[in-house]
Parts: structure tokens; sequence; C-alpha cells
């Protein structure tokens, strides 16, 4: 059987080469803006995280599955220790890229988000986690992980995708002249359609839906408790025309 995580890693790395959206790093402008306006990231392709989402003390911050230069290097101008983990080389290579330019120290790490991470307990203040977790099949582990490497009084900001982005012909989420045809039943298990014999494909890779339950409820049953909650869309995507699909949750282990 195929590894989907390494099939995962590779597709992000060339993803990353050829700089799609979430892999082009901060120029050295925008890393000298950064450092004197106040905190500007986005978990989700366009609404930045709101500043009240920034308070609170400590300033160890992870980045879980952030490589590719965009909001380690923020959170670095504004002072934060910051660790990247992320799956792939090339991410990580724009991640120190970046830091190496602009004189920062980051420590990035190659690791997969769904095996324990290589990090004690309670390392760090601030998690940072945009949308990627439909690149993983089984979210618990994952949220136990963060749960578990937060401090008390830490918190942890996450994008995501909602579910019923999966529903319709993957096609059609993009091009606009593809009829948004229901397709899918939810959840939407990459790794089963490709073993039932659908094409797999470096256009998209091993995707899956979760359900709320899954996103909510698994960060709920880590032990977080969760104090905002904000909703996003893709403006260039035919189903950004009809609804939002993408979610950020900010939560606190107390
Ligand atoms: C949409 S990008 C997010 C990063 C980006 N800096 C941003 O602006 O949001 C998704 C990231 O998830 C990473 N990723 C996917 N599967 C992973 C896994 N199993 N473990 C760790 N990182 C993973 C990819 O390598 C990629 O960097």
């Amino acid at each position: 059987m195929q590894d989907y995580i390494a099939y995962n890693s590779r597709m992000w790395d060339a993803w990353s080469e050829n700089h799609n959206n979430w892999s082009i790093p901060l120029t050295s402008e925008q890393f000298q803006q950064a450092k004197n306006s106040p905190i500007e990231i986005v978990l989700t392709p366009t609404k930045n995280v709101p500043l009240s989402w920034f308070e609170g003390i400590g300033s160890d911050v992870l980045g879980l599955a952030s490589g590719g230069g965009q909001q380690g290097p923020v959170m670095a101008a504004h002072g934060y220790r910051v660790t990247i983990l992320d799956n792939s080389m090339r991410q990580l290579q724009s991640e120190r890229m970046v830091a190496d330019r602009e004189n920062y120290p980051v420590l990035a790490l190659q690791a997969d988000m769904t095996r324990p991470f290589p990090f004690k307990d309670e390392s760090f203040d601030r998690i940072i986690h945009p949308v990627s977790n439909c690149y993983i099949e089984d979210l618990q582990p994952t949220w136990n992980e963060c749960y578990r490497v937060l401090r008390h009084g830490g918190v942890m900001m996450a994008g995501w995708t909602n579910p019923v982005a999966y529903m319709f012909d993957d096609e059609a989420l993009d091009n606009r002249s593809v009829p948004l045809t229901v397709r899918n039943k939810l959840p939407y298990n990459g790794r089963l359609e490709v073993e039932k014999g659908a094409e797999l494909s470096l256009d998209t890779g091993y995707q899956f839906s979760h359900t709320l339950e899954e996103q909510i409820g698994g960060q709920l049953k880590a032990g977080f408790l969760l104090k905002d909650f904000y909703e996003d869309t893709d403006p260039n995507a035919h189903l950004g025309e009809y609804t939002s699909f993408f979610a950020a949750t900010l939560a606190v282990k107390l």
C-alpha cells in the first residue's frame, strides 16, 4: 500500500517548488513591514487572525504544518521564538531561507503531525496551525499532541476546511465552467478512494474531510476549551460564490 503521508510530503515539496499560495515566503520588505505593524497572519485563505487571539503571555510558538516562510517570519518579527514542524523538506527550506536572510533563529523540523511530536510536554505558549489537517486521516492523535506540548494558559489557533467542500466534484471547486455536482458522501477519505481505484494525482494528493465532531469535538476531547471561532471563504473558488467553507478555532488549555 502507498504510504499516503510520504506521498503528500512529496506533493508538498513539488507545490512549494512551484510556489502555490501557501508556500510563498515573506520578502525582506514584507518582513520589515511586519516588524512595524500589528501581527497579520492567516490560518485560512483570506481573513487575518483577529488581534485579540494574540493576547496573553509567553513567546514560544509552534507553527504546526506551517512551513513555507509565511506565519513563522511574521511571528519572529514580533519577537516570538519560532519552531516550525512540517513534513515537507521544501517548505522547511523556505522557512530557513527567510530566517537566515533576516537573521533570526528558527527551529524547523521535518516531522509527520500524525506521529508523537518531537517535543517535551508543555514546551509552547501557542500553536499556529493553518489549514492542513485535510492531508491527514485521523485528527485525534494530533489534537492530543497539541494539548500535551502546550503550557497551561496556552492557546492553539487552528484553520480547517469545512467538510462541505469535499461533497463536490474536485474539478468544479476551482473551475466555474464545471457544474458543482455532488459527488462524494461525507466524510470523504482519499486513501480509501484510491484503494477503490480512484486516480491519484500530484494536483490533490491524499485528502480527507472530517466531521465537525472530529474537528471541534476532537479539540474538546483532547482537553481544550474553545474561546473563539470564525469562518472564511475562498473568493477565487467556485464554491466560494455560494458559501464560506473554511473555519478557524481558538482553543485554550486551562
Ligand atoms: C496549506 S499549507 C500551510 C502552510 C503555509 N505556511 C500557510 O501559509 O498556511 C499545508 C502544510 O501542511 C504540511 N503537511 C501536510 N501533511 C503533513 C503532515 N502529515 N505532517 C506535517 N505537515 C504536513 C504541508 O507540508 C504544508 O506545508
